[in-house]
């Protein structure tokens, strides 16, 4: 009976805990959401396989802040209307206060409610999974974190994110995008995550050399929507996903930063013995890059046993 009663009131103090109005509201959240990537010296800092759900139910059991609907013109409720002054608030009552404050509403949509009353801010971090978005909404200007997933955006202009140089992370998992303006992402100088994975582009622009994260897997790349020399000057980059794209080779040069380069189910069918080492050079190592996939591909990896000597370890892939 005293274990019941204990673990009874553990319970009660929970709930009080999980259920009070954050006091350092503003962070707080963004923390659960970016953990994977707050500790970026582990390699499996980003979760390939991380869902929307798992995201979103975190969000909703710790801070119940404005969460609407996309509504076009014709469907804004009456209680909604024109011109009329909405200010989201906590739970306490009190407005939200923080870096983003006062401009936590961000620029106005044409449907005349702003971007974070459609989707959800939390500190400089912008939720817009699921929304049934057809382009890039309009985001606040300080906006480092931004989560587009689970939409219909087609493409990407040049002028999407263009006033946004505070953005460290963009993800646009799940959508339907074909084209990239390949200025589009050229003067984010802080962009460090690009996760464009699950949709049909076939050329990828021109990135920011502060990369650390890209992931453009299961897209339509092909033969040439990479172009010569992308990646070599990201001496940051750690992770290259580029999985599923029918590439018939590997992008090289890569940078010597680099911890994981998933190319499986690709079409890469030789190897050049200098992609990973150098034969010129046989002191030279690579010590990061302890994970390559290539499986799936119609490579023999037994053919080129020294293109993989620098490494750490033998990639994945056919030996025989
Ligand atoms: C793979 O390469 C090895 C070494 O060159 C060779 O002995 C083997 O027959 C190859 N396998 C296939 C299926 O071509």
């Amino acid at each position: 009976m005293k274990t019941f009663a204990n673990v009874f009131l553990g319970l009660f103090i929970l709930k009080s805990v999980v259920a009070a109005p954050p006091t350092d509201t503003i962070n707080y959240d963004t923390d659960t959401y970016e953990v994977d990537l707050e500790e970026l010296d582990n390699l499996y800092d980003y979760d390939e396989s991380l869902t929307v759900d798992q995201a979103q139910i975190e969000i909703g059991t710790v801070l119940p802040v404005v969460n609407r609907p996309i509504l076009s013109p014709e469907q804004v409720p009456e209680d909604i209307e024109e011109g009329e002054e909405s200010t989201p608030k906590l739970i306490d009552g009190s407005s939200p206060q923080g870096p983003l404050s006062p401009g936590v509403l961000g620029p106005e949509t044409s449907a005349g409610i702003s971007t974070c009353l459609l989707c959800t801010c939390i500190g400089k971090t912008v939720y817009c999974d699921e929304h049934n978005l057809d382009s890039v909404p309009l985001l606040p200007k300080e906006t480092t974190h931004v989560y587009l997933r689970f939409n219909k955006i087609n493409k990407i202009n040049k002028n999407d994110f263009a006033h946004l140089n505070k953005l460290q992370k963009i993800d646009l998992t799940s959508n339907l995008i074909s084209e990239i303006d390949e200025d589009a992402f050229r003067g984010l100088e802080q962009l460090n995550d690009l996760i464009l994975r699950d949709n049909r582009i076939r050329q990828l622009p021109e990135l920011p050399n502060s990369m650390n994260v890209i992931d453009v897997s299961n897209n339509r790349l092909g033969r040439q929507g990479i172009k010569q020399e992308a990646f070599k000057d990201m001496i940051d980059l750690h992770l290259l996903y580029l999985t599923n794209n029918n590439l018939d080779h590997v992008p090289i040069p890569l940078p010597d930063s680099l911890q994981a380069l998933h190319l499986q189910d690709n079409n890469i069918q030789e190897m050049h013995e200098d992609t990973f080492c150098k034969m010129k050079d046989f002191s030279y190592s690579r010590r990061a890059l302890e994970d390559i996939r290539l499986d799936g591909n119609p490579i023999n990896l037994s053919n080129t046993p020294q293109a993989f000597m620098c490494l750490p370890r033998i990639p994945i892939g056919r030996l025989i």
